[in-house]
């Protein structure tokens, strides 16, 4: 998806919405993943321990990926790439921020 919004490959429309519903999908499953000491059974992750000691901050970056997501499946629907990119950066950001707070580089 970021190949096509940068260029490197040409958008095409039913694929970028394709993907973009699985992306939106995923957010659903990913906030479901996180249960109180999973971390100790899943052997090597990155997963911070600020995760389950700040759980509604991290609900809530959760909360704004799941939606930012969902309003990038819709927008995708649309195939305009000028409406498309802003909502784009606008869902990475989600991923930045949440992986800035709760994930080991
Ligand atoms: C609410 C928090 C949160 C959001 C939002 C989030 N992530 Fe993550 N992500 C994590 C955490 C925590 C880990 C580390 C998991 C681990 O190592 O057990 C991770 C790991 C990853 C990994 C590494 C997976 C692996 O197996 O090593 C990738 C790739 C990734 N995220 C991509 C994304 C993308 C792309 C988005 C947005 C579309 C996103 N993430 C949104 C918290 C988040």
């Amino acid at each position: 998806m970021g190949a096509m919004i940068k260029g490197e490959k040409p958008y095409n429309a039913a694929e970028f919405q394709r993907m973009a519903e699985n992306v939106a999908f995923m957010s659903k499953l990913a906030a479901e993943g996180f249960i109180p000491g999973s971390d100790a059974k899943a052997g090597d992750t990155a997963a911070k321990d600020e995760i389950w000691k700040k759980p509604e901050d991290f609900k809530a970056k959760m909360a704004d990926f799941e939606k930012a997501s969902a309003e990038l499946a819709t927008v995708a629907k649309g195939g305009d790439l000028n409406a498309i990119k802003p909502m784009f950066g606008k869902t990475a950001e989600t991923c930045k921020a949440c992986h800035k707070a709760f994930r080991n580089d």
